[in-house]
């Protein structure tokens, strides 16, 4: 499943974002990637020892956890700290499946799902649209600033040559409770239901038979 988390950071949000990525220190892409994507990587991320990283990850990632879309539809176990990425002309990411598991020893994570949170506007660059293959045929996704996709770190993708300007992303991974895509799609539809009928003034059966149902499939499902 492929999903637009909109709105994870709104304008002044981004302003403070994009003002301590310039100021960071930004290092070869190649150094994070694994055996496969170094032969296709070629972007620069903002160094793991940069000290904007604390400020960068509070601010980032202090509002992409909180998004209900993403607490519903990854039912996240663990999140990786994100890697700040920027692909100035001629950079491009070529078709790759992200590392299995990720994550130092003791705080191994396996990754179910990929984030890439969109810095600067569309207008910004040319190229750069993320490509994802599904078993519908390939989507491509160029989002407004502020926006991020959530895809199956499994599928291959690639991020096409930027041609002119910057593009400026947030990517991290992230371990679900629920490994199997299929039972975490069928418990984001579910819980859309549940919210629907919250939503409702005067309680009633059915919004505890759904919400009930919801919640002891997740505690069925789940692994922690
Ligand atoms: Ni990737």
């Amino acid at each position: 499943m492929l999903l637009t988390l909109p709105d994870v950071l709104n304008k002044e949000e981004l302003t403070v974002v994009r003002d301590l990525l310039a100021r960071g220190n930004f290092i070869d892409g190649k150094l994070s990637a694994g055996d496969e994507a170094i032969r296709v990587k070629n972007n620069q991320e903002l160094s793991a020892s940069d000290e904007l990283m604390a400020p960068l990850n509070n601010l980032v990632m202090g509002k992409l956890i909180k998004h209900p879309v993403y607490l519903a539809a990854a039912l996240p176990l663990k999140i990786a700290t994100p890697f700040y990425a920027k692909y100035g002309k001629g950079m491009t990411y070529g078709n790759h499946v992200d590392d299995p598991v990720m994550g130092p020893i003791g705080q191994r994570y396996r990754t179910d799902l990929s984030i890439t949170v969109f810095l600067n506007e569309p207008e910004d660059y040319e190229g750069g649209e993320l490509t994802i293959q599904t078993s519908f045929g390939d989507q491509t996704v160029k989002l407004k600033a502020g926006d991020a996709i959530m895809y199956p770190s499994g599928s291959t993708h690639r991020v096409a040559e930027v041609t002119r300007g910057e593009r400026i992303v947030a990517v991290t991974w992230l371990q679900s409770m629920v490994r199997d895509p299929a039972r975490r799609e069928l418990l984001y539809k579910l819980s859309q239901a549940r919210d629907i009928l919250i939503d409702k003034p005067n309680g009633n059966e059915e919004t505890e038979l759904v919400s009930n149902t919801y919640i002891n499939l997740v505690r069925m499902w789940a692994d922690t």
